[in-house]
């Protein structure tokens, strides 16, 4: 188990979040997970953080008088923790400047597309009804934008006929439980170099 220690915010079923869970258990990802914070208390990703002895928390907007403050929360709870790096892993809120000003470069995305295209909600749904024959994952570092921070890895995925939003959903994700640990995996071991809006990966001789 490495050093780095990340706090993983997620939403909902945290298939992601296993991944990652499954990666720094067996030394592929030289890092632990210090955290598992949800925006939902329902989140099945909240049973699978117990069920590895990692501390969960659930911070619900509602309890909070604004974004800005829940933004607060979040990041002084990541920053409780002992966290250098934040994965969003199916977390389904923007975060906004409060958190960012903090964790900005610090924080990596797993979103189920080929960015630039089909950025926010629903990214499989937006490639079928696009008729796109090929879309992806992506993993990248989160700045304000939605889906905008420059770009860690990808990997293409087709789009099959007969699939639906389930189905290419499923394909897409088979792929982010790869891309996502090895992302953090480079990041940990603190080989991403980001000039503008590209992201170098250092080999070891580097
Ligand atoms: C993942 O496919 C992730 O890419 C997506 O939510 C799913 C969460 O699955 N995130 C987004 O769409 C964010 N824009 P999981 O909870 O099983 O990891």
């Amino acid at each position: 188990m490495g050093s780095t220690r990340i706090a993983v915010l997620a939403s909902g079923s945290g298939t992601n979040l296993q991944a990652l869970l499954d990666a720094c258990g067996d030394g592929r990802v030289p890092a632990q997970v210090c955290l598992v914070l949800s925006d939902r208390p329902g989140a099945h990703a909240l049973e699978r953080a117990r069920r590895a002895g990692v501390p969960d928390r659930v911070l619900r907007p509602r309890d909070f008088p604004d974004r800005d403050a829940h933004d607060r929360a979040v990041a002084a709870a990541c920053r409780a923790a002992g966290a250098s790096l934040v994965v969003l892993a199916g977390y389904m809120r923007l975060v906004g400047p409060p958190f960012l000003e903090e964790w900005a470069m610090r924080c990596i995305n797993v979103h189920p597309a080929l960015l630039p295209a089909f950025p926010g909600l629903d990214a499989p749904a937006q490639a079928l009804a696009y008729g796109a024959k090929l879309t992806g994952a992506t993993v990248h570092f989160v700045d304000g934008g939605v889906d905008t921070g420059p770009v860690i890895l990808q990997e293409a995925v087709p789009v099959l006929p007969g699939d639906t939003v389930e189905t290419l959903h499923r394909r897409i994700q088979a792929v982010e439980w790869r891309l996502l640990p090895q992302a953090v995996a480079l990041a940990a071991a603190g080989r991403l170099r980001v000039d503008g809006r590209r992201v170098e990966v250092r080999t070891d001789a580097d």
